[in-house]
């Protein structure tokens, strides 16, 4: 086979182990909402509220992932990745959030890893990417209650007993701001609360809950790695004024240190406090110590970097002339190698994976194609910044691509589709776009050794 230069020098500059990927979260894919005794999760619920979703779409179908594991299973694995990033859904797992496994729920997850280990693919698991079962926010105050991180670990624990000695990673959250701060002080996001006291409380409850559930997790004897995924962008101020400085420092304070502070020092930032004040969330003792506890990985979701001044706090575009994706976002993976050597800088890091990056474009099927070389070109120039960094001595162990699939993409409903792969969502075809087609040669590439 010949092989395309191109892609075989961006491979040869990755390590033989190097775990290459494709990303997906059970809400945004499944569908099946009532399904087999899944209850619903607090995203079912807000999508039914006016407004909320741009396209007034929700997840009861999505993909129709549920229905169609076993033919997704094998275009998983046509793509050539090592390795599959997926999340459980609680309530399909556990549907009040506390007492009885659903087991309906649990074989199907038990499929899809025995699926993926058929295929040689490891199986990456997130436990929890925002669909918190409904009953838990309706009865119980959601996040807001510290019950509910307890009762996250038992969630874990029943999920680790069954799948554990077969799982390769097991996340505990994905983006735990996003949790905090678009679902309870934007409001955004579900459950739609805006009130910071309250955002900051469950940012914290969040974070004991990965505590709780790292201990709980090794519990079992798994020996899977467990970690945590963070979204992050590198904050710069738009100006050199010390006003737009100051607020940078903030926003990164909010965005970033809050987090990492958090789970690699143990300690919330002390600046984020002071602005806090009142708002700041209530901490027993020992809460620090579990937050903080070592990691096996810390996963890194990376779209774009951010402005910010004062008149405009956080900006995903730095000028009129920077090339932006279809959610507005600017393209600029060098902003994913600043940020990953500023982290090396910062804190004494666990191995790195970047657990998602990606980009949605407008795409247009044309004879059955659909020729999405933006994407394409923001997938290449991201994955040569991670090669770079690695040269620079940065600890990376694996890169998935957002998404494996278009998908429901939140508040923005169906319109914005990261996907490598296109789902036409009326017939449920799937089609490899060009830029799956692109990272599937990279992973079939074979650099011969010098
Ligand atoms: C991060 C989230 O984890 C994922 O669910 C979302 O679709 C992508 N960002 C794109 O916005």
């Amino acid at each position: 086979m010949t092989q395309n230069r191109s892609v075989l020098e961006l491979r040869r500059r990755f390590p033989s182990d190097f775990i290459w990927g494709a990303a997906t979260s059970a809400f945004q894919i499944e569908g099946a909402a009532r399904a087999d005794g899944k209850a619903l999760s607090i995203w079912d619920e807000f999508c039914r509220q006016p407004g909320a979703i741009a396209d007034g779409s929700n997840g009861d179908i999505a993909c129709d992932h549920y229905h169609r594991l076993e033919t997704d299973l094998d275009l998983i694995a046509g793509l050539g990745v090592n390795a599959y990033r997926f999340s459980i859904s609680w309530p399909r797992v556990q549907p009040l959030g506390s007492g009885p496994a659903n087991e309906a729920g649990l074989a199907f997850y038990e499929r899809l890893v025995d699926g993926l280990l058929k295929r040689n693919i490891q199986p990456y698991a997130t436990l929890y990417h925002w669909d918190l079962p409904i009953e838990l926010q309706q009865r119980h105050e959601g996040w807001l209650s510290r019950d509910t991180a307890l009762r996250f670990a038992e969630y874990a624990q029943i999920v680790t007993r069954r799948l554990g000695d077969r799982m390769a990673s097991i996340a505990t959250h994905n983006e735990p701001w996003v949790t905090a701060i678009l679902g309870h002080e934007q409001g955004i996001f579900a459950p739609g609360i805006r009130n910071r006291r309250v955002a900051y409380q469950v940012a914290h409850h969040v974070l004991l809950s990965h505590g709780l559930a790292m201990q709980a997790i090794r519990q079992t004897g798994t020996k899977a790695d467990v970690g945590i995924v963070l979204n992050m962008s590198p904050i710069s101020p738009a100006t050199d004024s010390e006003l737009d400085a100051f607020h940078a420092r903030l926003e990164d304070g909010k965005l970033v240190r809050w987090y990492t502070d958090a789970v690699l020092k143990g300690e919330y930032p002390s600046d984020m406090l002071e602005h806090l004040g009142a708002d700041a969330p209530v901490v027993q003792s020992g809460d620090a110590a579990l937050i903080s506890q070592p990691i096996d990985f810390l996963g890194i979701n990376y779209y774009h970097p951010t402005v910010s001044s004062s008149a405009n706090p956080t900006s995903p575009v730095s000028s009129s002339t920077a090339a932006v994706t279809h959610m507005g976002w600017e393209v600029a993976p060098q902003s994913l190698a600043a940020l990953l050597l500023r982290l090396k800088r910062d804190y004494k890091l666990p191995p790195i994976f970047i657990t998602e990056n990606g980009a949605a474009y407008e795409d247009h099927v044309v004879d059955g194609r659909i020729d999405d070389e933006l994407r394409r070109a923001y997938i290449e120039s991201h994955i040569a910044a991670v090669a770079d960094v690695i040269r620079q001595g940065v600890d990376m162990k694996g890169y998935f691509v957002w998404s494996l699939m278009d998908n429901f993409e939140w508040a923005q409903g169906y319109g914005k589709r990261f996907g490598i792969i296109h789902v036409d969502y009326a017939t449920q075809k799937r089609t490899v776009k060009k830029s799956g087609q692109w990272y599937s040669a990279l992973l079939h590439a074979q650099p011969q050794p010098d």
